[in-house]
C-alpha cells in the first residue's frame, strides 16, 4: 500500500466512499439468546474502518437503526454537508419514519483489540463482550424522562424487522468520514402466544410428560403411603396387644413353677423378641 502522503497528493484517499460491509448479528458464541423480543446484539465494526491504515485523531462510531419498510430502505444518515443525523428514537417513531441514532462509542483501534482468551473469566467477560458487541434496545431510561436530551437506545418492538448501519464520525470536524452499508433485515423475536405454551400433551417433549405425570401422581402416592402407614400402625398395635396378652398368660403359667428346661425354652421362643435374657435366667433359677 502506498504511503498516506502519496494518496493525499494524488487525491485518491478512499474516504467517504463507504465500507462495503454490513453490520452483522453477534456470533452465537457470545450472545446465545439473540435477537430477543426487544434487543439485537451486533458485532462492533472492529478493524472495519481502519483495516488498511490506522486512523489518527479521535473518532466515534454512531449506530443508526431503521425499521425495514419499503419507503425508507435506502435512507441516508447524513445531510448534504455530511453532518450525521441526530434524530432520536422518539422523533422517528422508533425508526419507522427514518433512521435514529441509537448509540455511539469510541473506535477501538484495530491494533488494540482485547484478547478473547479471557472471555471465560467471569470478572472480565462483560468488559470483553462490551468491546466486541453492542446491544441495540438495551436502555429504556430515556423513555421515562420527558426532558431526556442524550442518546436514547430504548427497547425495540417485538417481531419487527430492523436494519442497522455504522457510521464513522471524525470528531475534530464532526462530519461523517465513512460508513458501512445497511445491514440485512434482522427480526426481533416473536412473543410466544399463550396457546403455544400449553396446548395439549402431544406437543410436549417426552421428558416433560414424565416429569408432569410424576408430579401429577405424587399426591396419590403420598395418600397411599399415608393410608398404608395408618393400616400398618393399626396392625402393629393389634399384634403387640396380642403378644402382650399371650406373654402374660405364659408368665402366669410359668410362675407357679415346676417348668422343665424344655418348657422354659418354649416360653422364651414364644415370648417374642422383647424377652429379656434376665427373665429366662430368672425362670430357670425358679426351677
Ligand atoms: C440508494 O442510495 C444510493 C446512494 O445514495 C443510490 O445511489 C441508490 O440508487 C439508492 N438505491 C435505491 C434503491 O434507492
Ligand atoms: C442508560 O442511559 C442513561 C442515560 O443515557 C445512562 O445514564 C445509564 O447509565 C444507561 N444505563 C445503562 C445500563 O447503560
Ligand atoms: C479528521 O478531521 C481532521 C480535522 O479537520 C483532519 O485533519 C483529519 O484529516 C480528518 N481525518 C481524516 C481521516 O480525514
Amino acid at each position: 500500500m502506498p504511503p498516506l502522503w502519496a494518496l493525499l497528493a494524488l487525491g485518491c484517499l478512499p474516504l467517504g466512499v463507504g465500507v462495503n460491509l454490513q453490520p452483522q448479528l453477534a456470533s452465537v458464541t457470545f450472545a446465545t439468546n439473540n435477537p430477543t423480543l426487544t434487543t439485537v446484539a451486533l458485532e462492533k465494526p472492529l478493524c472495519v474502518f481502519d483495516s488498511s491504515a490506522a486512523l489518527d485523531g479521535t473518532y466515534e462510531i454512531y449506530l443508526y437503526v431503521l425499521v425495514d419498510l419499503a419507503s425508507s430502505r435506502n435512507a441516508s444518515v447524513q445531510d448534504g454537508s455530511r453532518t450525521p443525523l441526530s434524530s432520536t428514537f422518539q422523533q422517528t417513531e422508533g425508526g419507522r419514519t427514518g433512521p435514529y441514532k441509537a448509540t455511539a462509542f469510541d473506535l477501538t483501534p484495530c491494533s488494540d483489540l482485547p484478547s478473547l482468551d479471557a472471555v471465560g473469566d467471569v470478572a472480565r467477560a462483560s468488559e470483553i463482550l462490551n468491546a466486541y458487541l453492542v446491544r441495540v434496545g438495551a436502555n429504556g431510561t430515556c423513555l421515562s424522562d420527558p426532558n431526556f436530551q442524550g442518546l436514547c437506545n430504548p427497547p425495540l418492538s417485538a417481531a419487527t424487522e430492523y436494519r442497522f448501519k455504522y457510521v464513522l464520525v471524525n470528531m475534530s470536524t464532526g462530519l461523517v468520514q465513512d460508513q458501512t452499508l445497511w445491514s440485512d433485515p434482522i427480526c426481533t423475536s416473536r412473543p410466544t402466544p399463550y396457546a403455544a405454551i400449553d396446548t395439549w400433551p402431544g406437543r410436549r417433549s417426552g421428558g416433560m410428560i414424565v416429569v408432569t405425570s410424576i408430579l401429577g401422581s405424587l399426591p396419590f402416592f403420598l395418600l397411599v403411603a399415608f393410608a398404608g402407614a395408618i393400616v400398618l400402625s393399626l396392625l402393629d398395635t393389634g399384634s403387640s396387644d396380642r403378644e402382650t396378652t399371650h406373654d402374660s398368660q405364659i408368665t402366669q403359667e410359668a410362675v407357679p413353677g415346676s417348668l422343665g428346661t424344655s418348657e422354659a425354652a418354649y416360653t422364651s421362643v414364644n415370648r417374642g423378641p422383647t424377652l429379656d435374657r434376665a427373665e429366662v435366667f430368672a425362670s430357670k433359677l425358679q426351677d
